[in-house]
């Protein structure tokens, strides 16, 4: 669609940029589009003349969600293991073996079908830019392939051949290491953008963990990891020395891994997903610890068929401020600036002029109303690239 669009009538808008608060929020504000960018924000009183327009009725306006860390390529769920998990079984990250039985039974156009369906799930709630790691195929054909499928749905993907060591290389883990640096990143490099490894007792320990990824940085990808989800343990600290964009979950810090991450040369971001830990049952990340020390913090959903199956921004929003100590601001700020800091991005999670015009009108005249009203369908309208959805 060609031409200039005006989003009109906004009673606020968080731009991220400059405004009143950490929101950089403003009110009464228009937003003029021009080939699918940001081309000019302002008083709705001064707005320029457009070739259509949005009414947004007076309600609030943010940029969309930048959901950071997500597992859309899958075969199958694990709903028998949730519901063992809520009847009091610990989660320990084996099911994981469980979806790479389905994923490589399955056909292309299975897991093909299951992104497509999650990613529309998430755009409907809000979530304009989207990371998709592979992880459960975990043979050369299988990740080069959950690649393959993931770069048709955007740039940001990631390889997680490092998921877990999968059961055919069990008492032979050096190995797998071995493979995974080889062939499978050979195989999966042309169609990512990052490399991530799961950095935990029971996954890969630091030793491997840093292997791996410094394969990953010598065949151009960029660093994120998992760390600190189960246990305390050394991810977040090997993170920040390999100059990560983020290190995720971050349930389980020192004070050392707090300091690391606010260190001013640092920067990695922590990214925070707490739909693992309200769908594993676990106590939640200590984000006011990290703001508080002044740590640039993220939130994503997460989203896989283990751990935490919800694709929704908002969901994650309102568990941050009820359960992690995050206000309102700080969590709308996490799932939109916070999202594109852990992507290494400064096209989305602003609405400045130059940024994509990925925006959502909200069914609330505030921001605060994604926390106040947990559960409730607040999306009205989502523009992606400018063009509404
Ligand atoms: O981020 N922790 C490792 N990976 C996923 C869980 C995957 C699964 O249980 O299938 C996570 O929580
Ligand atoms: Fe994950």
């Amino acid at each position: 669609m060609s031409g200039s669009l005006l989003v009109d009538n906004i009673g606020e808008l968080v731009t991220n940029g400059v405004g009143e608060g950490p929101l950089g929020i403003r009110r009464d504000a228009a937003v003029l589009v021009e080939d699918g960018r940001v081309a000019w924000v302002g008083a709705a009183a001064y707005a320029p003349a457009a070739d259509r327009r949005v009414d947004a009725g007076g309600a609030a306006v943010l940029p969309g969600f930048v959901d950071s860390h997500a597992h859309l390529v899958f075969a199958g769920d694990r709903a028998a293991e949730f519901a063992a998990r809520m009847a009091g079984q610990p989660y320990t990250g084996g099911g994981i073996r469980t979806t790479v039985g389905a994923t490589r039974a399955a056909s292309d156009d299975e897991l093909r079908a299951t992104v497509l369906r999650l990613r529309g799930e998430a755009l409907r709630q809000g979530t304009t830019t989207m990371e998709i790691k592979s992880g459960y195929g975990l043979t050369v054909a299988d990740e080069a392939r959950s690649l393959r499928i993931a770069a048709e749905f955007g740039t940001e993907t990631t390889f997680l051949g490092a998921h877990v060591v999968p059961a055919e290389y069990a008492d032979r883990p050096d190995d797998y290491v071995g493979l995974v640096c080889g062939p499978m990143l050979a195989a999966a490099a042309p169609h990512a953008k990052w490399i991530d490894v799961f950095c935990e007792r029971g996954a890969f320990d630091v030793d491997h963990a840093r292997a791996i990824l410094a394969c990953g940085q010598a065949a151009g990808l960029g660093v994120r990891l998992h760390a600190n989800q189960l246990g305390p343990g050394p991810g977040v600290q090997l993170g920040v020395e390999l100059g990560a964009a983020s290190v995720d979950h971050c349930t389980h810090l020192s004070d050392a891994d707090v300091d690391a991450l606010a260190d001013a040369h640092t920067t990695t971001v922590a990214t925070l997903l707490p739909g693992a830990e309200f769908s594993t049952r676990s106590p939640y990340p200590d984000a006011r610890r990290l703001l508080d020390a002044g740590v640039t913090v993220a939130l994503a959903t997460d989203c896989n068929p283990g751990s935490s199956y919800t694709s929704s921004m908002p969901f994650c929003i309102a568990l941050a401020v009820r359960e992690m100590r995050m206000t309102p601001a700080e969590a709308v700020r996490a799932a939109t600036a916070g999202g594109a800091r852990a992507l290494r991005r400064d096209d989305v999670g602003v609405l400045t002029p130059g940024a994509r015009a990925d925006l959502v009108v909200l069914d609330a005249p505030s921001h605060l109303h994604l926390a106040y009203r947990p559960g409730v369908p607040l999306i009205r309208k989502v523009l992606l690239n400018g063009v509404p959805q």
